[in-house]
């Protein structure tokens, strides 16, 4: 079946995530496993080693990099992306290889240079594959992320501590466990609270605590965690922020004791530690920013899957909510990945009702990007990745900018030969414009199997990259970036 598909794959980024909860148990409760069918996913062919999915060989530097058209000379830092590099040459699936970073310094108008370079974690280190040993603590992959907060360029891989990563040279200086205050995981989307820098953030379990919620002041301090009152253990991929509140969402893709034993015995199984059980239920829950979490509020909603929030605001009594949403997700017994529709949940705080509203559901909008300066504000743009109707694997092309205010968008489609990714905005520090700003991503081009750093004009995106720099070798398609100004 033909379809709009990032996550009609099998699996996700973050599933990593999970065997952190099912570590030794699991390991010491073998045999029972039974799942034995496959999904779109087939195991055997291994797609994500294979075009541009498949990882590079090497670490490069470059300096001076050949440039088309004009670096504005607003953009002056270091643009990163993450992704799953498998250092071995092989992985289990497409979100289970050793992260890597690719990162591109942009100054007075040059690429002044290129490097990727491994997250050297300690699975990187040992050369151990993800699952060999617990996931958890320092032991993930660090492939899923970047987060530029207090001073620190942080890799997250979902499940565990995030690595710290020098934004000179991309070298890694190790786990970084907030001082040894941070005991569980560490989201790959936390939220930077533009009015006061604090770095709000969650980590997920498949044991009690299910779900614990930490606030890092300006400076990276860890001063605040404590547990979120949830059902049960469920994945919990990204939050969203207002000027007052936390929000979650807690959705039916739950931890599957079974699954996780079998991909732990056999990684190419195609078996996974999650399972869509739409009879848990499905629920947004708003809490005040900063706690208690005792105090949330959750309001029922139809059983979905959302991956990635697009942004949150708070409107008097109501807490609006952007979201990419999945009719489904792991589901086995039909729709492995359900149907995309970009959605607008608008909560009522005082009765606890959610009026859920269709925005769109024809562009495959995934991996949304948003001004950082109006994250948990009212806001009008959002931007997306196009992704494209596939067969068994993912195509991500075009760039979307959709207005929320005038119910409008606008696509730049780089034609069916280019790939790209994750559009990163990067704000213009001397205009604070919604749109004035940048969108950043790698594209590879089937045709000369060469990639490129892209910059788009956010105000004028179907004009296509205004800047287009030469990249010394192939990025692989990855998942998320951040941006560290000079
Ligand atoms: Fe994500």
């Amino acid at each position: 079946m033909m379809r709009w598909s990032l996550y009609g794959i099998g699996s996700v980024p973050l599933a990593a995530a999970v065997l952190a909860a099912c570590s030794d148990d699991a390991k010491t409760n073998s045999g029972s496993a039974t799942k034995s069918e496959k999904t779109a996913e087939d195991p055997v062919k291994k797609w994500w080693l294979e075009g541009n999915f498949a990882p590079v060989k090497k670490e490069v530097e470059e300096f001076d990099l050949d440039v088309k058209g004009a670096i504005p000379t607003a953009l002056a830092g270091l643009y990163v992306r993450n992704g799953s590099n498998p250092s071995s040459g092989d992985s289990s699936h497409w979100f289970f290889g050793d992260g890597m970073a690719h990162g591109m310094r942009l100054e007075n108008g040059k690429a002044k240079s290129y490097r990727n370079r491994y997250v050297q974690t300690s699975l990187y280190k040992t050369g151990a594959d993800f699952g060999s040993s617990p996931p958890g603590g320092e032991t993930n992959q660090g492939n899923v992320s970047f987060i530029n907060h207090g001073g620190k360029l942080l890799s997250s891989g979902e499940v565990g501590f995030p690595y710290e990563l020098s934004p000179e040279d991309l070298s890694t200086v190790g786990a970084y466990d907030f001082g040894g205050k941070l005991t569980g995981n560490f989201t790959a989307h936390p939220k930077i609270d533009p009015a006061t820098g604090n770095l709000h953030f969650f980590g997920y379990g498949f044991t009690e605590p299910f779900l614990m919620y930490h606030v890092a002041d300006a400076t990276g301090q860890l001063i605040h965690s404590e547990p979120v009152p949830a059902k049960g253990g469920t994945m919990v991929h990204d939050f969203a922020i207002t000027e007052k509140d936390a929000v979650f969402w807690e959705l039916p893709v739950v931890f599957d004791m079974e699954g996780a034993v079998q991909w732990i015995e056999d990684p190419d199984s195609g078996a996974m530690p999650f399972k869509w059980d739409p009879e848990f239920g499905a629920r947004v829950g708003v809490m005040p920013l900063g706690g208690p979490a005792s105090a949330i509020q959750w309001s029922d909603i139809d059983p979905c899957y959302v991956f990635h929030g697009v942004n949150a605001h708070r409107d008097g009594a109501n807490v609006v909510l952007d979201v990419c949403r999945l009719s489904s997700m792991f589901n086995t017994d039909g729709e492995f990945a359900g149907d995309l529709s970009l959605r607008r949940w608008t909560v009522d705080t005082e009765n606890n009702k959610v009026r859920d509203e269709i925005i769109d559901t024809d562009d495959g909008a995934e991996l949304p990007s948003r001004d950082p300066r109006i994250v948990g504000r009212p806001y009008r743009y959002g931007y997306f990745v196009q992704t494209r109707p596939t067969e068994g694997t993912v195509d991500m092309g075009g760039l979307i900018k959709r207005d929320y205010k005038n119910g409008t968008r606008e696509i730049w489609d780089p034609g069916p030969k280019k790939h790209t990714g994750e559009w990163l905005f990067v704000p213009d520090p001397d205009d604070k414009g919604e749109d004035a700003g940048y969108l950043l991503t790698y594209l590879h081009d089937d045709t000369t199997e060469k990639s490129e750093l892209v910059i788009v004009d956010a105000t004028e995106i179907k004009k296509g990259p205004i800047a287009r720099v030469a990249v010394p070798q192939r990025v692989p398609y990855g998942f998320h970036a951040t941006w560290v100004p000079v």
